[in-house]
């Protein structure tokens, strides 16, 4: 079933989500289970500017970050048969999102502000959550950011309570409950 799916893809599967959500897992499971190709658009950009997206913030700033990932949702929508692990601020460009969509399906992973700060607490590579009090900004940005994500969605995954398996298993259920 899975495998006919695999060859029946024309468009990319597009994961978004607030950081910590299990994107990169998730994204990295269904391009192995589904023969496709996984791309995460922050190593992307990290390959291609030499530098850690903590460096980027820091030397260039965020502005100059979101015109990097402006450019490569651009480029990715022309392209297909990837699994694209977007980074969590992906949808706060409108474009971005249309973009992506034009040749891919938007997944969006949720999970409440506690369990995002469990998963992220431990890794030091999320610029915007080197702060004092990470979970009273986890908080406000998923305030701030709410609407974007829910515009973007073609799907919803909740994902609080389930691992990155989880995750895919339930994609991989959408999947094939396509015509
Ligand atoms: C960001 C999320 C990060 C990365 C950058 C900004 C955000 O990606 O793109 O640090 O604005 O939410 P992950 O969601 O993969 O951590």
């Amino acid at each position: 079933m899975l495998q006919f799916y695999a060859m029946k893809i024309t468009k990319n599967l597009v994961l978004v989500g607030f950081m910590g959500t299990g994107k990169s897992a998730t994204a990295k499971l269904l391009a192995q289970r589904l023969k496709l190709v996984y791309l995460s658009m922050d190593e992307e950009i990290e390959k291609r500017q030499g530098m850690k997206i903590c460096e980027i913030f820091e030397k260039k700033g965020e502005a100059y970050f979101r015109k990097l990932e402006a450019d490569l949702a651009k480029e990715l929508g022309l392209k297909t048969g990837l699994v694209i692990d977007a980074g969590g601020g992906v949808v706060l460009n409108p474009d971005n999102i249309k973009y992506l969509r034009k040749n891919g399906k938007i997944f969006l992973l949720t999970s409440s502000a506690e369990k995002i700060l469990e998963r992220t607490k431990k890794e030091g590579h999320r610029p915007l959550l080197k702060v004092a009090d990470p979970l009273a900004k986890i908080k406000e940005l998923l305030k701030q950011r709410k609407t974007f994500y829910q515009k973007a969605a073609d799907y919803i995954i909740d994902c609080d309570d389930i691992t990155p398996e989880g995750s895919a298993d339930k994609i991989e259920e959408i999947l094939n409950s396509f015509e």
